[in-house]
């Protein structure tokens, strides 16, 4: 599908609508920093790979891992695409849940259902990867839950095309150092892996 100015403003409109109206409704801002990702993130959420005419369209095929600093707008993104996907793509759209609250269920019942039989099945998105506590101990033994997690989904995507999502304050540096070299090989290779910038604090 040929995307038009039309998709990405709609784009922009359902970020708009994401955006708390506590502090004053004043829109989604896209500026220089975003710009290209927003363009990118509609072609994508379209299930085209025709992005923008001058830069390197996202593949549909993987899902997505969008990283960068606090405030920087990711959050609203993906729930973004999770919204434009459901009304205007044929491809699966997903849920999105912190990877704290995965943990706390890996800890309380020793499992995630995310990544059960049936949670594989589905495409899914994770907020938040690396600000969960990133071991545990449960009856002794210490577990990383998000590792074993990115491991199971990896494994859903190379079997079935199932894609799943992240959002992270953290590069792929960082998840090698703290996750492991194989997770971090994994996730750069299931996800379109995107740097989200911007002058400052959008929260501010
Ligand atoms: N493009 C934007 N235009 C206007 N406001 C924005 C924009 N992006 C984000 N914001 C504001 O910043 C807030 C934080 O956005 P979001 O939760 O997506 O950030 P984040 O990158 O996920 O941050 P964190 O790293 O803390 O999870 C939003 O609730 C909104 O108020
Ligand atoms: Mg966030």
């Amino acid at each position: 599908m040929e995307v038009t100015e039309e998709h990405v403003s709609t784009f922009i409109a359902i970020a708009g609508e994401l955006i708390p109206k506590v502090r004053g409704y004043s829109g989604f801002v896209v500026d220089n920093f975003n710009q290209d990702v927003v363009r990118k993130l509609t072609a994508y959420s379209l299930g085209s790979m025709k992005g923008s005419d001058t830069t390197q369209p996202l593949d549909v095929v993987k899902g997505l891992y969008l990283y960068g600093r606090v405030g920087t707008g990711k959050t609203i993104l993906l729930e973004t695409v999770k919204l434009f996907t459901a009304l205007y793509s044929t491809l699966d759209t997903f849920r999105i849940r912190e990877a704290s609250a995965v943990a706390r269920e890996v800890l309380e019942t020793g499992v995630s259902s995310w990544s059960d039989q049936q949670g594989l099945t589905k495409s899914v998105g994770y907020d938040d990867l690396g600000n969960e506590p990133l071991k545990i101990v449960r009856y002794g033994t210490q577990v990383m839950p998000m590792a074993m997690e990115i491991c199971a989904r990896y494994g859903t995507w190379q079997k079935n095309g199932v894609r799943t999502h992240f959002t992270s304050n953290f590069d792929l540096k960082w998840i090698e150092e703290n996750y492991g070299k194989r997770e971090a090989s994994r996730l750069s290779d299931m996800c379109n892996i995107i740097e989200l910038k911007s002058e400052r604090d959008r929260r501010k």
